[in-house]
């Protein structure tokens, strides 16, 4: 079946319609573009294609800068170059705020920031085959493995790891002992982390970019863009109290060290919290479920800073941040559209700026930085 794409939507699929009206979801396949579609799956009620001939290329397309592309599952949209990838991923944040909160007018977008492709990716989880050795990640849409001995992707460090493979392998034994394999795999995965001075594959402390971290915990993984979202966060924080929800090992929180400021970190994994004491020491930390403890904060708030995982924020939680009526609010999302259900629920505040840092070029995710003020 011949297609054409009409528009590239989140998840980096080109969406399209077959003659009877029925949409189809084409991986990879950008606005503009004729495909021959070899076969058409349905997943949870969409009609999905992955595979497929291009007739007509778009004049945005390049040719992938990896062998493993179109196998590996590791990315997902190396066919475009890293500039275009975060004019494209800004595109589709804004259509998700049109379409979800109707915001129309979206000149509060800022230019997007990028890195470059080759190296970016200081953080990743290896899926590991203890019968066959065999190391890397899983095969686009699937719960193969696709082995890998090189990642263009990747550090320097992270590919010499690949390549010796002794430090993994013996990591995915431990790992195996203590936590079992994956069933759905049948695989071991295993965290790896680079930094500063060396790497880590468990709760490992090493600094990056100032920071002490582990690969148990989350941190962002692209750290030759990390600065500037830090300093976006940070210029536009306002007053003296900072409460830091979802803080991590206290990324935003360090921000602040020596500022004076009164900061709040909450965080509900103890784990990511020790390193946060490490790295903000004179912030409040507490280990905290977010819902829970900003239930009892009866503090003044200025700036609100939020940065959940994926899901977005719980519903219940939404009005009593709205309470403490902060100056502020600084949304760090990694998925716009639960963002965009989240943001259609602050009253009383307007979107002042946006901006799409694309820490993952090369693939569909995004990351972007809302900034809330109050109306
Ligand atoms: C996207 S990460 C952000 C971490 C940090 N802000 C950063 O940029 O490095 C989300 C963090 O929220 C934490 N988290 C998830 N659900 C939570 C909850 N209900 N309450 C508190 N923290 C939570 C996770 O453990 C994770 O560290």
């Amino acid at each position: 079946m011949d297609l054409r794409i009409e528009k590239l939507i989140s998840g980096a699929y080109g969406l399209a319609h077959d003659e009877e009206g029925r949409a189809i979801l084409v991986k990879s396949a950008l606005e503009g573009e004729t495909v021959r579609c070899k076969s058409i799956s349905r997943r949870a009620n969409v009609l999905v294609s992955e595979d497929y001939e291009i007739l007509k290329p778009s004049e945005m397309r390049i040719a992938p800068s990896c062998p493993h592309y179109g196998k590996c599952g590791g990315c997902d949209f190396l066919c475009v170059s890293e500039s275009t990838s975060s004019l494209l991923k800004t595109m589709m944040v804004k259509e998700n705020l049109n379409r979800i909160t109707k915001i129309d007018d979206t000149s509060f977008f800022l230019p997007p920031s990028y890195s470059s492709f080759p190296s970016f990716r200081s953080r990743c989880r290896l899926h590991v085959d203890l019968r066959t050795k065999e190391i890397g990640f899983l095969q686009r849409g699937s719960n193969s493995l696709h082995p890998l001995s090189d990642c263009p992707a990747l550090t320097g460090r992270i590919n010499d790891l690949l390549k010796s493979r002794d430090e993994i392998l013996k990591e995915a034994q431990r790992r195996r002992l203590l936590y079992g394999i994956n069933k759905k795999t049948g695989y071991v995965e295993v965290p790896v982390q680079d930094g500063d001075d060396g790497f880590s594959l468990n709760d490992r402390i090493i600094t990056a970019g100032g920071y002490s971290i582990n690969a148990n915990c989350f941190f962002q993984s692209n750290l030759a863009l990390l600065p500037e979202m830090l300093s976006f966060v940070k210029e536009n924080a306002v007053g003296s109290v900072i409460m830091d929800l979802y803080s991590g090992v206290g990324t935003f929180s360090r921000l602040f060290e020596g500022e004076g400021k009164t900061v709040y970190a909450v965080e509900k994994n103890p784990q990511c919290l020790s390193l946060s004491k490490k790295n903000a020491p004179t912030a409040h930390s507490f280990t905290s479920d977010a819902l829970l403890f900003s239930k009892k904060v009866r503090e003044r708030v200025d700036t609100l800073i939020v940065d959940p995982p994926r899901v977005g924020l719980e519903n219940a939680i939404i009005p009593i941040l709205l309470s403490w009526n902060a100056e502020r609010i600084i949304y760090v999302s990694c998925d716009s559209t639960t963002a965009a259900r989240d943001l259609s629920f602050f009253n009383g505040y307007r979107i002042s700026r946006a901006k799409v840092f694309d820490f993952y070029p090369g693939s569909f995710h995004e990351e972007c930085v809302f900034i809330l003020s109050k109306i």
